[in-house]
């Protein structure tokens, strides 16, 4: 896959076999590299329009067009009810929140893949991949794929982009027509059930792609784009921190930078389109990350760990993921038993449950074949105002690729 990853950002990526290239950005920076190729020729010509929730003629059904003749995108999908690809991702130690984090957005419509980087002991790896294998219901449905080449993945990294794009490569060619990607870590949990998630991505247009973004890179340009810094893990089985050289570069003129959020959701005709360079995706963009994170003011590089004390601004933000959580956070357990009504280790009940039987239980007695019977509950109504305020806001259009 790494040969694949040149999206839109070849100079990076052909780096790896010129050592004297080696050079490799922030991780901020590496993201705002991929997401600069969108926006080459545009950013001078947005005009705004008058709202229309929904139904904006250039986002619905929007097809993008290519200047590469020879590039076969697909279309998005034309069934009724989404399917989603995740990748949930890890190192060593996460491998119990992991599977607890993939248990609670499970939903036999969707496609999982899960990740322990190469820091993780062989034992840690081969435990969850005795889970993914041994899990009856994974069998059945077979939805769930453990990244067996592991990666090295360096926080802030390229290798962490690299990995990524693994990930997305491997759903693309084994998981079947999805219509979104989600990257998560293991410290991601969700805040709303499956069921809900898709009956409202079933309203809106399946080219959206939700990408918290910003050009205005400010303290960054000379914290983060000048600095050049080194990725061990491309060159290392060690994991280690990436490191400072004494030089500093010049902002590249060529393209715009833009930084932004981890935690997105991007389009499978995006996903596909990461090999080249165009501005066709931007008016698609949502400017927002569809997670709930506690930031200090001014931020840190690192968000607060989620506590009891901040569920109910977790609620009320109605974001359906939320990070960062610490390893078997007591609040998780709540967010379990009042958002997800699952049960310890248990699947998020949903309409693919069936949920004949009284008693409550952890594992579905069948799985339901009919995975277009959603049966969506509170979460989905607060989804359902986030999404719809952010689609209608009266500043959409000013604010894709700003
Ligand atoms: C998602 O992917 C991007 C691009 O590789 C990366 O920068 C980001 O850290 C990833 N987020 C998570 C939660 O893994
Ligand atoms: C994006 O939207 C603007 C405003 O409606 C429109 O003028 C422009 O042509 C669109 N660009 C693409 C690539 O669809
Ligand atoms: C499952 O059944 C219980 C008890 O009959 C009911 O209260 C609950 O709403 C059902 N859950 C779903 C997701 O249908
Ligand atoms: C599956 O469920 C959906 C939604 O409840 C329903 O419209 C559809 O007819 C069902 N399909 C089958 C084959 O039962």
């Amino acid at each position: 896959m790494e040969n694949s990853n040149n999206n839109g950002n070849n100079s990076n990526n052909n780096n790896k076999q010129q050592p004297q290239k080696k050079k490799k950005w922030f991780f901020s920076l590496v993201f705002s590299l991929l997401l600069s190729t969108l926006l080459i020729i545009i950013s001078i010509s947005i005009a705004s329009t008058p709202t229309r929730f929904y139904n904006r003629p250039y986002i619905h059904n929007l097809r993008p067009k290519f200047v590469e003749q020879e590039l076969h995108v697909l279309s998005t999908s034309s069934e009724r009810i989404p399917r989603l690809a995740y990748l949930i991702s890890g190192s060593t130690g996460d491998g119990e929140s992991l599977k607890r984090t993939l248990k609670a957005l499970y939903h036999p419509r969707n496609q999982y893949a899960v990740h322990l980087d190469l820091e993780a002991s062989a034992d840690e790896r081969m435990e969850l991949a005795k889970f993914v294998e041994s899990e009856p219901l994974f069998k059945q449905v077979g939805n769930v794929r453990m990244v067996s080449k592991a990666n090295l993945v360096t926080y802030r990294g390229p290798t962490m982009v690299t990995n990524t794009l693994h990930a997305a490569a491997i759903l693309l060619k084994e998981g079947g027509d999805w219509d979104w990607f989600i990257n998560l870590s293991a410290s991601d949990y969700p805040l709303v059930t499956q069921d809900d998630l898709l009956h409202v991505l079933s309203t809106i247009p399946r080219d959206l792609n939700f990408i918290e973004h910003t050009s205005d890179i400010g303290w960054k340009e000379h914290q983060r784009a000048k600095p050049v810094i080194i990725d061990p893990g491309l060159y290392t089985v060690q994991k280690s921190d990436v490191f400072w050289v004494p030089e500093k570069r010049n902002v590249p003129t060529a393209y715009k930078l833009f930084t932004g959020s981890a935690w997105m959701m991007l389009s499978r005709p995006f996903i596909e389109f990461f090999i080249c360079n165009a501005p066709e995706f931007c008016n698609t963009t949502v400017n927002h990350d569809l997670h709930f994170i506690s930031w200090d003011n001014p931020p840190k590089q690192h968000p607060h760990f989620l506590t009891v004390d901040d569920y109910q601004r977790m609620v009320e933000s109605n974001a359906p993921f939320a990070r960062k959580f610490g390893r078997s956070e007591p609040v998780l357990d709540k967010i379990d038993s009042e958002l997800l009504r699952r049960n310890a280790d248990g699947f998020v009940p949903g309409g693919w449950f069936n949920n004949k039987s009284k008693s409550v239980f952890t594992v579905p007695h069948r799985a339901v074949a009919n995975t277009s019977d959603l049966r969506p509950g509170p979460g989905a109504e607060r989804l359902k105002r986030l999404i719809s305020g952010l689609i209608s806001a009266e500043d959409f259009d000013a604010k894709h690729c700003i």
